[in-house]
């Protein structure tokens, strides 16, 4: 199949056309470069520099390269800049994913893979996430992925496309240096960056209650993402007008402080950590339940948070030689 990878110069993206790649599929990436890097988009793969709001350039890339599959990973991800500017997310997580599932319906997609992510759950108070648990995201970001799992779902049944909508939990490590994360904004590039600079890494509060006060994420490899995606889109193609909601995680909770504490390992840092008041909005643990994406997918996670963060901080002295230790 033909896949239109949209995002796919992005962080994650890169990731998915090369495991689409080695998987035997053919990819096409559809990328506006507003985070992405073009060097991203591997050798000898079509590249369509454009946004999906713009409904031409989809008919014509979908048209062009005999497009039948879909994964959408386009999107603007940062929780805090979606509070300040909601009519920007909505505008590009909504409208752009409006504009392309009509795309994708005119020009016979079969399959939709859609990114979607944890934020939808929200303040889970729960031990483990279930793709049952209620959605009550807290931020304009979260309300655009739930919005759009329920405008996928929707114009899936109307139109006929087979869909998946993921939520990944928290997302790290890189399967090669030049793939890393560029963005600052997950855990561990701030903590990477906090050393680089020659700051102690912040801890925003050890006052939850968890074991060591300090709150619990799930972690899930970047190349393992990938790897779902993969599975995601042969379910689909096997399963014509299926739908599909999962969670991509591993099923265990880290702490804070223990990934701190990794990271201080790995890299030879001191990573004594400053703590600071609780940040507002941030849940004290939230792990997904990995269940059912074993059952219906047939994939389990097969990296740790070791391999997250020695990949991710070759990525980092990759780009920062002088952050190196011997
Ligand atoms: N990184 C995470 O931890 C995480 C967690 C949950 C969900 N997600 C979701 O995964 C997806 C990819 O995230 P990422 O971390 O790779 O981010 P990223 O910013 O690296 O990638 C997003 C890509 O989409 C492109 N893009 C943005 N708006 C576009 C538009 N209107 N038209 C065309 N291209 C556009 C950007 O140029 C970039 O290449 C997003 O949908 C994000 O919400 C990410």
């Amino acid at each position: 199949m033909t896949w239109l990878i949209t995002g796919g110069a992005g962080y994650i993206g890169a990731h998915v056309v090369r495991a689409m790649l080695a998987a035997g599929e053919q990819a096409v990436v559809f990328d506006d470069l507003s985070t992405g890097v073009a060097e991203r988009v591997p050798a000898g793969v079509p590249f369509v520099e454009g946004t999906v709001l713009d409904r031409d350039a989809l008919d014509k890339a979908i048209a062009e390269h005999g497009v039948t599959g879909v994964v959408h990973l386009a999107a603007k991800k940062q929780v805090g800049e979606s509070v300040d500017l909601p009519l920007h997310y909505y505008h590009q997580n909504i409208e752009g994913l409006r504009v392309l599932l009509a795309a994708s319906a005119a020009g016979g997609v079969r399959s939709f893979v859609f990114s979607s992510s944890a934020a939808v759950y929200g303040m889970p108070d729960v031990d483990l996430v279930t793709e049952e648990t209620p959605c009550l995201p807290m931020s304009p970001y979260g309300e655009t992925k739930l919005a759009g799992e329920w405008l996928v779902r929707a114009a899936g049944r109307a139109h006929g496309l087979a869909t998946a909508s993921l939520r990944y939990f928290n997302v790290a490590g890189a399967a090669t240096p030049e793939l890393a994360d560029t963005g600052v904004f997950n855990v561990v590039p701030m903590v990477f960056e906090k050393l680089t600079e020659g700051a102690s890494p912040r801890i925003f509060g050890d006052d939850y209650p968890t074991p060591d006060g300090t709150c619990v994420r799930d972690y899930i490899h970047v190349a393992d993402l990938a790897d779902a995606h993969v599975a995601a889109a042969r379910k689909l193609a096997a399963a014509p007008g299926s739908d599909l909601t999962v969670n991509i995680g591993r099923g265990e909770g880290v702490s804070v402080r223990e990934l701190v504490d990794l990271i201080g390992e790995i890299t030879g840092y001191d990573t004594a950590p400053e703590v600071t008041p609780r940040r507002p909005g941030d849940p004290a643990r939230v792990v997904a339940s990995a269940d059912r994406i074993a059952a219906e997918l047939g994939w389990t996670a097969r990296h740790d948070v070791r391999d997250m963060i020695t990949s991710a901080w070759a990525g980092w002295v990759r780009r920062h030689p002088e952050a190196a230790r011997d």
